[in-house]
């Protein structure tokens, strides 16, 4: 598997996409906007956006809006999975969404990005979260 650190062009892209998408966020409840840009195998790119509720627990991560739209799209593997916040610093994908990344590439690699601040932090998944869960090897599902 190449788990080799993605090009800053690569990344500079992924993080655009979710920029773009990022006022989309519908974060009435906690005020933090997050969006999600995903680059598949295949070469395209799956954005995400968190998703509020009045009943708090129905809140879902941007992350995880992004991996759905991959799934959607009939893609399987997601090489990187950008999360861009307007907190003050970035903020890594919640131990919910490191599971869900996990279960399709546990080498995926994590670009965190504040458009407050400008920085940005890449890590590797299996840097993040080297245990997930597994229930067995996976079936083609
Ligand atoms: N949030 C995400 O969208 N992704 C994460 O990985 C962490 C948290 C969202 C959920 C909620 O809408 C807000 O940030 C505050 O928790």
């Amino acid at each position: 598997m190449d788990t080799s650190r993605p090009d800053k062009e690569v990344i500079d892209r992924l993080i655009g996409e979710a920029v773009r998408v990022l006022k989309n966020s519908y974060a009435p409840y906690s005020g933090v906007h997050v969006a999600s840009a995903v680059l598949g195998s295949n070469g395209r790119i799956y954005r995400g956006v968190n998703v509020e509720n009045s009943s708090y627990g129905l809140t879902i991560c941007a992350e995880r809006s992004a991996i759905s739209a991959m799934i959607t799209d009939g893609e399987r593997k997601p090489l990187i999975v950008a999360v861009v916040t307007d907190l003050e610093k970035p903020i890594p994908p919640c131990g919910a969404c490191r599971q869900v990344i996990a279960e399709f590439n546990p080498e995926a690699w994590i670009v965190m990005y504040s458009v407050k601040s400008g920085e940005r932090i890449i890590v590797n998944l299996k840097d993040l979260f080297p245990t997930p869960f597994k229930l067995s090897e996976k079936q083609d599902g």
